[in-house]
């Protein structure tokens, strides 16, 4: 099933801008990131995914690519990258960098040779038709600009063409076929971008719009898996302690069909891991489950979970996140009474979770301005918050210089109070971490079942291998009384959670773990 050390890994999404500025410019870069590597290893995080690092317009935050084997000069060299991979290495952290296998920038060389009138090398490189003037199928495409007669593909934003890996169906002279040779080229091009960070040291990718190569796939996106398990042929290989971490949302398709290692349970209006943290675009108001009293069962999210998680466990692992880059974050609307128990429940289950920077603090979201294509998620993208400090130990930069403004509430939560502080969320994080690592039954692979889900009278009860975990997020008191309780004792909990006497006492807002 892949890598060994996926089985106990806990992941730190890191947005390279916004991490740590360590040369006074405002944003922050790959020193930083080292330089706060014991942090992240104290935090219980044994892996990072930084966000794409490579040179790019920014236009989307770098996920519009120009050069793919270049890190951008404003977080610093390809050398600082691989320092990065071995101070890591020296921790025992893991590092994913970002690869974005489905469009470029427009300013890539790739695309600008493609946009030539004279055919070249490149010409095939992404999706184009053979005439400027009848669109693109009902795709989103761009024609009007360039020398190149014919309107190119869009991926995402304007900034972002479509590579080209074919068409499931070409049934127009300019689709290309998926074993065409242009579209083989696409793919061994990635390949190669692939095998260069590799081979500097880094352990794997976290693969942006995983499902996104091949044109009009069918509905279980049988080419674009086809794709993805050649390439993992050559992981398994040649690099077969790299991991690869899909942006798909579907492990029926990216663990069973495409073998990715992990994929992320992301968040959908109304899918299982929206009703649990952020329900809040629900008609009739928020009922996301770890909202104190608002009324949300956990069988919403079961019954979305537990179909994926039984078709896909043998495949690979579903990666439950706190956020990510593209969400608002969970303090958004939840408190951090209710984020403690959010995160023990997604600390204690199975797959590979990942923390996003700043939410082991519960960082807001804040009302800024869009920068660099964010819109509304460049709220959740703004700068760490260390300390009381001038900058909050992000930066020395003047204020109007970083590149995101900070929190400049009061309150701002911030790592240096909330380490000085026992009952701080961080420390709750710390010490769940901590207990993950020290559990096998917590990890990736135990196997999950659920004890009770009618939270009438009782908590939500869960089984971990052969430990067993009880929630409630509720304020009421609930109990849970069983056979299966005997011979059982408190491992952990958050709250004032007791058992006696084969009877499991949750008062409101606890969490448990039984040996
Ligand atoms: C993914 C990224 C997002 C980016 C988009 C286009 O969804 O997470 O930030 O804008 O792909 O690359
Ligand atoms: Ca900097």
């Amino acid at each position: 099933m892949g890598p060994k050390w996926l089985k106990d890994a806990v992941f730190y999404e890191i947005y390279p801008q916004s991490f740590q500025d360590s040369n006074g410019d405002g944003i922050g870069d790959l020193q930083g990131i080292i330089r706060r590597l014991d942090y992240v290893a104290e935090l219980g995080c044994n892996a990072l995914w930084v966000n794409p690092c490579f040179d790019s317009p920014f236009m989307d935050a770098g996920y519009d690519v120009r050069d793919y084997k270049l890190v951008a000069p404003r977080y610093g060299t390809n050398d600082d990258l691989v320092r990065l991979f071995d101070e890591a290495h020296a921790r025992g952290i893991h590092v994913l960098l970002d690869l974005v296998p489905g469009h470029t920038s427009d300013q890539h060389p790739w695309f600008k040779e493609s946009a030539k009138a004279d055919p070249n090398e490149y010409s095939g490189r992404y999706i184009w038709t053979d005439d400027a003037f009848w669109g693109m199928e009902g795709r989103p495409y761009i024609a009007g600009m360039t020398e190149r007669a014919g309107a190119y593909m869009l991926n995402f934003f304007a900034s972002q063409p479509a590579l080209n890996y074919g068409w499931l169906d070409p049934h127009k002279p300019w689709m290309s076929a998926i074993d065409a040779p242009e579209a083989l080229a696409t793919r061994e091009a990635i390949k190669d971008v692939m095998r260069f960070w590799l081979d500097l040291g880094c352990d794997g990718f976290r693969v942006d719009m995983a499902d996104s190569l091949v044109k009009n796939d069918d509905g279980c996106k049988s080419a674009t898996c086809a794709i993805w398990r050649d390439i993992r042929t050559m992981m398994d290989a040649d690099y077969p302690d790299a991991a690869l971490v899909s942006e798909w949302s579907n492990p029926a398709q990216a663990l069973c069909q495409a073998g990715f290692h992990a994929d992320f349970y992301l968040d959908h209006h109304f899918n299982g891991y929206n009703t649990l943290l952020r329900d809040y675009e629900t008609e009739g108001g928020d009922h996301s489950y770890f909202l104190k009293d608002s009324g949300g069962s956990i069988r919403r999210f079961l019954a979305d979970y537990l179909p994926k998680y039984e078709q896909s466990r043998e495949y690979g692992y579903i990666s439950l996140i706190t956020c990510n880059h593209d969400t608002p974050r969970p303090a958004r609307t939840l408190s951090a009474a209710e984020l403690k128990l959010a995160y023990a429940f997604i600390l204690t289950m199975p797959g590979v979770p990942f923390i996003y920077y700043g939410d082991e603090i519960g960082m807001r979201y804040l009302d800024v301005r869009t920068k660099e294509g964010g819109y509304q998620r460049t709220g959740s993208r703004t700068p760490m918050q260390w300390s009381r400090d001038e900058g909050m130990g992000f930066s020395t930069a003047p204020a109007q210089q970083l590149y995101l403004p900070l929190d400049a509430s009061d309150d701002a939560p911030c790592v240096e109070d909330q380490l000085r502080d026992a009952d701080s969320l961080l420390s709750e994080i710390r010490r769940l971490t901590a207990l993950r690592h020290a559990h096998e039954d917590l990890q990736a692979d135990a196997p999950f079942s659920v004890i009770n889900d009618d939270e009438d009278a009782a908590p939500f009860v869960y089984r971990r291998g052969k430990m067993i975990l009880a929630v409630n997020p509720s304020s009421r008191e609930k109990r849970f009384e069983d056979g299966l309780l005997a011979g059982k004792r408190l491992a952990y909990r958050i709250g004032e959670a007791s058992l006696a006497d084969g009877c499991l006492k949750m008062p409101g807002q606890s969490f448990a773990v039984l040996a």
